[in-house]
């Protein structure tokens, strides 16, 4: 929220726009002339010159001011945008360079539980409103029709909003689903890539989902519905014939069925298997298994979601990492 905040405009092209955006969102926006103000936020539009730039910004951390960097973002943001952002894992370290400008000049953020929560929070210690919109499964939930709708008045509104998501945001994301909603808006949108904790989440505890000589195939798959449901669209008989390895995502309800389905469709009982959970956080934990005792190791372990469970002859081997 920027209501009643005085904004330091830098100079440049762009400033008058972003002056007038500042002053629709209830800032004060200031210039040099008036910097004996206490200054909440320094605002580094568009197009702005690099000397200029750097002076403002050295300026700003010498006095412990938030600086809100619209360089490279191309335009002055007159008209709003959403950015479907990839979050990763959740280290805040993980997410990709041009995510974390994209959140650290967001006027809006819309996150969820997974992923890089620790930025959502900062943003809004700058000043940027924060909606929690966390979907989490079997629990509390967000429409997703609620999201789209406060993407699009946001960004209708001349705000720059991300959409911050765990991982990627194509990867199980209803990221595409998103950006319908926006471009039926007139909205205008763009993607930026994550890392998904399909790959960062094993490779985080040290074990890697292809091995030269191991597999030559990698297979990703939901198990949100279990194997008998009617409503479940995989092919397990095929996923059961798979040499490789096979990674599960949003399973741990299900890992049990999941994994005495694979045995009853002809997979070897002994195949390895390993659970990560909360990877690349504080909270990691990778717990060893096989496809027989899958089930029976996480209920005793009290294993829970978020977790990437890895089947196949790749998940016998985890390194001993750090
Ligand atoms: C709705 S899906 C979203 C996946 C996300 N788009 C991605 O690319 O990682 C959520 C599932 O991702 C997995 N997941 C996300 N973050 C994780 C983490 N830090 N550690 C382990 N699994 C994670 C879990 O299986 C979780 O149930």
């Amino acid at each position: 929220m920027l209501t009643g905040v005085p904004v330091l405009v830098v100079d440049g092209p762009e400033a008058a726009v972003a002056a007038e955006v500042l002053r629709e969102q209830g800032a004060v926006p200031v210039g040099w002339g008036d910097v004996a103000t206490r200054i909440g936020l320094v605002r580094i539009p568009a197009g702005t010159a690099a000397q200029a730039a750097e002076e403002a910004l050295a300026w700003a951390h010498r006095n412990g001011i938030p600086v809100d960097d619209r360089r490279g973002t191309g335009r002055a943001t007159s008209a709003g945008e959403v950015v479907l952002v990839g979050g990763g894992p959740g280290d805040p370290e993980l997410i990709t360079v041009a995510g974390a400008r994209a959140v650290e000049a967001a006027d809006v953020i819309l996150t969820d539980h997974l992923g890089p929560v620790d930025l959502a929070d900062r943003a809004a210690e700058r000043g940027a409103e924060v909606i929690d919109v966390a979907k989490i499964p079997y629990s509390r939930q967000v429409a997703q029709e609620r999201i789209n709708e406060l993407m699009v008045d946001r960004a209708r509104a001349g705000k720059s909003v991300v959409r911050l998501k765990g991982g990627d945001p194509f990867i199980f994301g209803r990221g595409f689903e998103e950006i319908e909603a926006c471009a039926a808006a007139g909205v205008p949108v763009r993607v930026i890539p994550g890392v998904t904790s399909m790959t960062a989440g094993p490779a985080a505890a040290g074990v890697s989902l292809t091995h030269r000589g191991l597999n030559h195939d990698l297979t990703l798959v939901s198990g949100h519905v279990p194997p008998e449901s009617p409503k479940s669209l995989v092919d397990w008989d095929a996923a059961a014939r798979m040499t490789g390895t096979l990674v599960l995502i949003m399973a741990m309800k299900n890992a049990g069925a999941i994994a005495a389905a694979l045995i009853a469709k002809g997979k070897d009982a002994a195949t390895p298997a390993v659970v990560v959970e909360n990877a690349s956080t504080a909270a990691q934990r990778v717990t060893p298994a096989t496809l027989a005792t899958l089930g029976e190791v996480i209920e005793r372990d009290g294993l829970r979601a978020p977790a990437v469970i890895v089947i196949g002859d790749a998940a016998g081997r985890v390194a001993q990492l750090g």
